[in-house]
């Protein structure tokens, strides 16, 4: 006896959807099966006839059948047709339809008060609207210009080699040329002391704060934040439940002199001395040998981010607070994100030997690792010479850039608001007027179609300066202009 042939009932098919017909065709059977609509051993139509009942294509039919078969919901026996396959219950149990579930929250299954605190960092805003990076966005490098055929040929070679190292698991603490040419670049260009074995190579900035805040922070120890410091930063302390502190920055960087009293001394001090987040002072040699010495006394360890030190217009660069210190208390931490792009999602960390077999344990448990291809890639990019030309193209752009836009603002603000011009980095605070609040000029620039961040956000404490964070190393030269008269229109619109 031949088995009886399901009726599918109603099949929900929409033309003008997205999904794909033959997608949305699967996604009804699968749904009626796990629904028990459709019975174990139930023959299915024939696809010729489900297709004219449906008036789609024979091949669209074909296809979800297909895909149910390959994923166990069908069976089909040569002479038999397509049945529905007996799936076991505990499948049925498991994959029930997500519309059938029970949305209820059961109030036990709750996040970590740590993941709480996590959700409370604000988010970065969009800065691409349809493919086009809008003025100001901060922290941008200019995208256009980064040799994309070297390092599509570069990747490519990578990824033919049948070399194993790149194809298994045991690359740690990073590749072992990149963890080199990282060194030798440090060595040089920041004065970092460093060997290859000192580099730990993570997935970005944001994995390297990670990894070190939790390795060396005790749930409730102190963390020195720079006030007003970079928001990432503070993420990640949240995530390591630290108690973080902010730390006043003045005209010579972060002040340990002006630390909150009646505190636990810190167990991490995070501060960025080459061009301080979102200020842009430079840490005076003054001012490092003072925090040295204070980490040095309490057994501080000092968490150096170095994250945009390569591009600098005026004066000679300081070398890094890794290279003056000679009590093995400085952690470095740089990235590839600024230099190259951000979503090479590469960093890098310089620990001090001590340190180096703690962090090479550690990061297998946490998996920070960026993909093995990635970092052979960007070994060879460096090796071949690519990685100092680009900087040293960019840094003659973003000066010309950094130029540019301190001359709009000055020819067409004026006075209205006070940009301050650091000798380095991507970005430059504006200061409003007193009385002013840089959210409401975030909220006109917005509806102008340019992007600013508010610097009030990025402090902790009520103390708050109240300026617009914008980025030019990343706009056209052609878009400065134009973007600065569309910021005008939004400071009038706030009464300034
Ligand atoms: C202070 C600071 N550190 C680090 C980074 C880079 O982070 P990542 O490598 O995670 O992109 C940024 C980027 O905005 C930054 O501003």
């Amino acid at each position: 006896m031949s088995a009886p042939t399901a009726i599918l009932g109603a099949v929900h098919l929409d033309p003008r959807s997205e999904i794909p017909l033959y997608r949305q065709l699967y996604e009804n059977v699968r749904v009626a099966i796990l629904d028990g609509r459709l019975l174990a051993g139930l023959r299915m139509p024939p696809s010729r006839t489900l297709a004219k009942e449906l008036a789609i294509g024979r091949n669209t039919v074909v296809s979800a059948y297909e895909q149910l078969i390959a994923e166990g919901y069908l069976e089909s026996r040569v002479g038999s047709g397509t049945r529905v396959a007996a799936i076991p219950p505990d499948t049925l149990i498991e994959t029930g339809p997500s519309e059938e579930r029970n949305v209820a929250p059961d109030p036990r299954r709750r996040l970590s008060a740590r993941g709480e605190a996590m959700l409370t960092v604000k988010r970065a805003s969009p800065s691409f609207v349809k493919g086009h990076v809008l003025p100001f966005q901060h922290g941008m490098p200019s995208l256009e210009l980064f040799p994309h055929q070297v390092w599509a040929r570069l990747l490519a070679r990578r990824a033919r080699q049948p070399q194993s190292r790149l194809f298994d698991y045991q690359l740690g603490t990073g590749f072992p040329a990149l963890r080199e040419a990282i060194a030798e670049y440090l060595g040089a260009a920041r004065g970092v002391i460093c060997g290859p074995d000192n580099v730990i190579v993570t997935a970005g900035a944001q994995a390297s704060l990670d990894l070190a805040t939790r390795l060396v922070v005790d749930p409730g120890d102190v963390v020195w934040h720079e006030e007003p410091g970079y928001m990432g930063a503070r993420g990640a302390f949240l995530a390591a439940s630290a108690r973080i502190l902010p730390v006043p920055v003045d005209k010579e960087g972060l002040n340990p002199d002006a630390a909150p009293g009646g505190e636990k001394p810190p167990r991490l001090i995070y501060c960025t001395p080459s061009h301080q987040y979102p200020l842009g002072v430079t840490m005076s040699l003054t001012r490092r040998l003072a925090l040295l010495q204070y980490a040095n006394e309490t057994g501080a360890w000092i968490l150096e981010d170095d994250y945009d030190s390569e591009f600098r217009y005026a004066g000679r660069p300081l070398s890094s607070l890794q290279g003056l210190d000679r009590a093995g208390g400085v952690i470095y931490m740089g990235t590839m994100a600024k230099t190259l792009f951000p979503a090479i999602r590469i960093g890098y960390l310089v620990v001090p030997d001590n340190l180096i077999e703690a962090f090479q344990r550690a990061i297998r448990v946490t998996g920070q690792n960026p993909p093995a291809i990635v970092q052979a890639a960007l070994a060879d990019f460096m090796l071949e010479g690519h990685f100092s030309a680009h900087i040293r193209r960019m840094r003659s752009l973003y000066a010309e850039r950094r130029i540019l836009l301190l001359q709009e603002l000055e020819k067409q603000l004026g006075g209205r608001i006070k940009p301050s011009a650091p000798d380095g980095g991507m970005q430059l605070p504006a200061f409003l007027p007193e009385g002013v609040s840089d959210d409401d000029v975030v909220a006109a620039a917005d509806r102008h179609k340019v992007l600013a961040s508010p610097v009030s956000h990025f402090y902790l404490t009520q103390r708050k300066r109240h300026a617009l964070y914008l980025g030019f190393a990343g706009v056209p030269e052609q878009m400065i202009a134009p973007g600065v008269e569309r910021l005008g229109l939004a400071l009038a619109e706030c009464g300034v």
